[in-house]
Parts: C-alpha cells; sequence; structure tokens
C-alpha cells in the first residue's frame, strides 16, 4: 500500500540548503528557525500557514525596500513586520476573515483608546454574563448541524458576547472584539483544530468562554503596546480580493517588492477551515469558496495539476504588473504541492512557469518538512 502524503506542513527548521543567489533567503530562514514566531501582535490568532515573522524583518533589512505588497496577506504578518522596518504596506486578500484581522494586527490605537479599548470588553463579557445568569433568550442563529458542534452553555456563552459586540458604538471597537471573539472561537468548540476535524477530548467550564474572551482582549491590547513601541511605519492599507486583480486592487500602485506566502498547493482549504467563523461573524464567503488558489478541495481531480499551473501562472502574472517598472522583486514563501496525490515541488512548478510570465527564478533556499516535501523561499524578477 503506498503510503498517502502527509498535507499539513509545519516550519520546524532544519538544514537549508540553497540555488543561485540565496544568501538573503537561507539567512531569512535561518532566522525562522530561531526566533519565536508569536511576538507583537503575530500570535494573537491562529492562521493556517501563518508565515514566521523573521522571514519578513530579514527580507526587509537585506534588502532595504520601501514599499511592500503582500497579495495574500492571511493573518498580516508582512504588514506587522513592514510597519515595524518603516516600510509602506498594502496586503490583499481573498478571505473577509484574514481582511479584518490584518487590519486589527496592524493598525494598534493610541494609548487612551487602548485602555478604553479593555474597558468595553470587561463591559461586553459582564453584561454577557448577565445575560446567560439571568436566562435572557439568546438567538443563535446558525444552521442546525451547526448548533450541534456546541456545549450548550458554550452556544449561550458565545451566542451573549456575540450580541453585547453587535450593540457596540465605537466601529473600531467592535471590529477588533469581533476578532478577540474569533480567536476564541476554536478553542470552545468541540472540533480538535480549525485544520483537523476530529472531536477534540475537552471539557469546557461554564464560564470559561467568556473569561478566555477577556483575556484575549487584554493579551490583544498588550500586544498593541508592544507593536506600538517598535513600529516605525504608517499603518498599512488592506484591501478584500483576489489577488489575481492585483493591479486593479492596488488602483494602479507600484512596489519595490511583492513579499508573500500563497497558498501551498492541495495543502488547505481555508473555506472549509474558516466556515464557522465566517458563520459567527457573519461574513460573506462566497468568493473565498469560488476563487481560493490551490484549495485542497479542488486538488484531488485528474486534471487538478494542469489547474494548479493555470493558477499558479495566473497568480505570477498579477505579481509582475505591480513591481515598480524599472525592477523590483518578488519573495514568495511556499511549501511543496500535493496535487492528485502526486508531489508538485515549488522550484520545479516556478522554474518552468516563470519564462511565460516575463520572470526569472534568482534564487531558492529550502528546508525539508515531512514525507519529502520541502518549504521554499523563492526570489524572482523579470526576466
Ligand atoms: C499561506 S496563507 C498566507 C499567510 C500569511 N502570510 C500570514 O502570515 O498569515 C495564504 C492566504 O491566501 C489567501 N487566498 C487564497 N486564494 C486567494 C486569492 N485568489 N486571492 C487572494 N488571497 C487568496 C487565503 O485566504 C490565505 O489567507
Amino acid at each position: 500500500m503506498t503510503k498517502k502524503i502527509k498535507r499539513s506542513l509545519s516550519q520546524i527548521g532544519g538544514p537549508i540548503h540553497r540555488e543561485g543567489d540565496a544568501s538573503a533567503l537561507v539567512a531569512a530562514w535561518a532566522a525562522a528557525s530561531q526566533e519565536d514566531p508569536d511576538t507583537l501582535t503575530h500570535g494573537f490568532h491562529p492562521w493556517p500557514a501563518r508565515m514566521h515573522p523573521a522571514i519578513a524583518r530579514v527580507i526587509f533589512q537585506e534588502s532595504g525596500v520601501r514599499t511592500v505588497v503582500d497579495p495574500f496577506c492571511g493573518a498580516g504578518t508582512t504588514l506587522v513586520e513592514a510597519r515595524v522596518a518603516g516600510v509602506e504596506a498594502v496586503g490583499v486578500d481573498l478571505s473577509p476573515l484574514a481582511v479584518r484581522l490584518a487590519r486589527v494586527k496592524a493598525g494598534f490605537p493610541s494609548p487612551e483608546s487602548r485602555a478604553a479599548f479593555v474597558a468595553t470588553a470587561k463591559g461586553v463579557a459582564a453584561r454577557s454574563e448577565a445575560r446567560v445568569r439571568g436566562r435572557v433568550p439568546i438567538h443563535v442563529d446558525l444552521p442546525r448541524p451547526e448548533l450541534a458542534h456546541w456545549h450548550v452553555h458554550v452556544l449561550k456563552e458565545l451566542g451573549g458576547l456575540r450580541e453585547e459586540i453587535r450593540q457596540l458604538e465605537r466601529v473600531e471597537e467592535r471590529r477588533a472584539l469581533a476578532m478577540v471573539f474569533s480567536s476564541i472561537l476554536t478553542k470552545v468548540g468541540k472540533q480538535r483544530s480549525e485544520t483537523h476535524e476530529e472531536v477534540a477530548d475537552r471539557t469546557i467550564r461554564k464560564g470559561l468562554t467568556t473569561e478566555l474572551f477577556l483575556r484575549k482582549a487584554t493579551e490583544l491590547a498588550e500586544r498593541w503596546e508592544a507593536l506600538a513601541e517598535v513600529a516605525e511605519g504608517p499603518p498599512p492599507d488592506v484591501i478584500e480580493g483576489d489577488a489575481r486583480q492585483l493591479a486593479r486592487l492596488v488602483g494602479g500602485r507600484r512596489f519595490d517588492l511583492v513579499l508573500t506566502s500563497p497558498p501551498y498547493g492541495g495543502t488547505y482549504d481555508y473555506a472549509a477551515h474558516h466556515a464557522r467563523r465566517m458563520a459567527w461573524l457573519e461574513l460573506d464567503d462566497t468568493a473565498l469558496r469560488r476563487l481560493e488558489l490551490g484549495a485542497r478541495r479542488r486538488m484531488g481531480f485528474d486534471d487538478a495539476k494542469a489547474h494548479w499551473d493555470q493558477e499558479v501562472s495566473e497568480m505570477l502574472r498579477a505579481l509582475r504588473s505591480v513591481l515598480r517598472p524599472d525592477g523590483g522583486s518578488i519573495v514568495l514563501v511556499m511549501g511543496d504541492a500535493v496535487v492528485a496525490d502526486q508531489l508538485v515541488t515549488v522550484p520545479d512548478q516556478l522554474e518552468r512557469l516563470a519564462p511565460d510570465a516575463g520572470l526569472q527564478v534568482v534564487g531558492v533556499a529550502s528546508q525539508p518538512r515531512h514525507a519529502g516535501r520541502e518549504e521554499h523561499i523563492v526570489w524572482l524578477r523579470r526576466a
């Protein structure tokens, strides 16, 4: 029996091998292997295949760029590090959750607003608790199978918190607390993690959901403070849309650098991983379901390899179209793809597809992961 290729990849260090002009890329892997990935606002909310912040930091240091765009910005790692480095940044993602989260993580408020935010979170928790204790009916408008996912007391606490967040007047606080709410959802649910669907063996006592919410709100304020102390640059612009429409989305702006970690082919399914959060937060994920690149749900079919090549080609053309006319670089962080149960390695695929997109691969640095797969940092520029 052939062993199935394991899907998820996690960054675990290991030997680095290089090809071409890859000194900066090797330095980025080396830093990522040693440093804490959860500093500043980075560790606030889980995100499948979240990039290690040291990669962005080292690439900014080594390249000395002034402007960057991350067209698959996810939870906003590049954007937070761009603020620290004083680099002007734009982020794009197809997921409405990513866009909201990246804005919250990279856009810290003033010290007074941070204090007010914690006070507001305490108010939300207290009023929600009073609802639950007073047996005020809480309306949770989720589909019936979804309701079964939660212990009844958790459902009531979540419903109360969400209702109180909805009623907040200050829009910035409402948005940030929605992300705090999102950050605790998996912890209090019955599923093991957002990428593992099996049932978790965890006991959630009454009141824990509300406590976690408050703890995470306080944590966010502390993380904002840590970021505020080191931030040099302006808050990023974060836009919702398909990276393949990048030039239109950024309104014709051009950049010194595209630094991004696109989906790893056949590895994750962001629409499925975040479906529960989207439902609670009432976010419309129709576009993500239709246009998500490399989604595992599309990569089991016989024609999947051609489909993945097509998606990567379209992506490369879009990234090239926003480079500044006299140069610019693209740095991609990507894991090898599993397509129709076959391995498609990133360097092979990019070497094959880059010329047609008017690009050339300058250097690659790679680290091994499990089951013969690797994760790569690839530097491309105009051919
Ligand atoms: C590997 S993750 C990026 C992680 C990010 N670098 C971070 O550190 O959090 C890939 C991202 O691509 C997004 N995505 C998938 N298809 C997309 C598309 N067509 N256009 C823009 N974003 C897309 C997903 O929503 C996901 O956030």
